[in-house]
């Protein structure tokens, strides 16, 4: 019989496994192909993804699954899962370590769990809705931070910065003057993850995709975190997926610098 909903304890061994893959191939060759000018795929993204994609549906064979390399994937939309099989592709076809897979499993359109793997430092990040949040086993909680000079940022930048007119830029700028230091580390789930952690104060970007965002804002709410939109809306999991997430002391001051630094205002 085939069971109805996943545990945390499904998700992290799927997880774990796709990162283990990821983990042994690093430093081979890759065959990249770019979807647009600085969009790589490599065919370790799709060989994960495919595996991700094969354990969800051997134990859940009615779920919906949204991926980034595959798209939507019917399903009873009720129970959906949303997969980035490699975050950090542009580091990880560079042999930069610095890489995650990313599974989220939401019903009625709410995340319900969350699991960030870094195979590098065999972390394992995970999330419960009600439940908390997780590093391994020990519970996560966001920073206590509260001076904007004193904290932490990160952000990053979409592939179409070429061309579009939120290039994130002027933000970045206004940020790196104003906090105590800013991060792109190239992995919007580790990213996340890393607040949730504590280790740092807040993420924003501004054109982000579900899939890269799913386990990752969970996992900040259940560490104590705020997550919004840049307006500071708490219905943030919708296009254009602009969103803040931080500790709550730092949230604001974030929202602040979007709206009235130097950059143009966020829409
Ligand atoms: C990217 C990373 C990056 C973020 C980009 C994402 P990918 O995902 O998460 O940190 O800034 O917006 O598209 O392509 O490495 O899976
Ligand atoms: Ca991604
Ligand atoms: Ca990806």
């Amino acid at each position: 019989m085939t069971k109805l909903e996943p545990n945390r304890e499904d998700i992290i061994r799927i997880a774990r496994q796709a990162g283990e893959m990821l983990r042994s191939g690093l430093n081979q060759p890759h065959q990249v192909e770019y979807k647009s000018l600085i969009d790589p795929v490599t065919e370790m993204d799709r060989k994960s993804e495919a595996f991700i994609i094969e354990q969800i549906w051997k134990q859940f064979p009615e779920h919906a699954i949204i991926t980034e390399e595959g798209g939507y994937l019917a399903g009873d939309k009720g129970s959906c899962w949303y997969v980035d099989p490699l975050d950090g592709t542009s580091n990880y076809s560079h042999g930069l370590p610095i890489f995650s897979v990313s599974i989220a499993y939401a019903q009625a359109n709410q995340v319900k769990i969350g699991v960030i793997y870094d195979p590098m430092q065999d972390e394992c990040f995970s999330a419960e809705r009600g439940k908390g949040a997780f590093l391994n086993e020990y519970p996560l909680h966001v920073s206590k931070t509260s001076d904007l000079n004193r904290s932490l940022l990160v952000t990053g930048f979409p592939y179409d910065v070429r061309s579009t007119q939120q290039t994130n830029l002027e933000h970045f700028g206004y940020f790196t003057l104003h906090a105590q230091a800013v991060r792109r580390l190239g992995s919007a789930a580790l990213d996340l993850a890393y607040v949730a952690a504590g280790r740092l104060d807040g993420y924003w970007e501004i054109s982000i995709h579900p899939w890269d965002i799913a386990a990752g804002t969970l996992m900040v709410e259940e560490a104590g975190g705020i997550v919004t939109d840049v307006q500071g809306l708490p219905d943030y999991f919708k296009p254009p997926y602009a969103i803040v997430a931080a500790a709550p002391s730092i949230h604001g001051q974030i929202l602040a610098g979007l709206h009235n630094g130097t950059g143009n205002p966020v829409k």
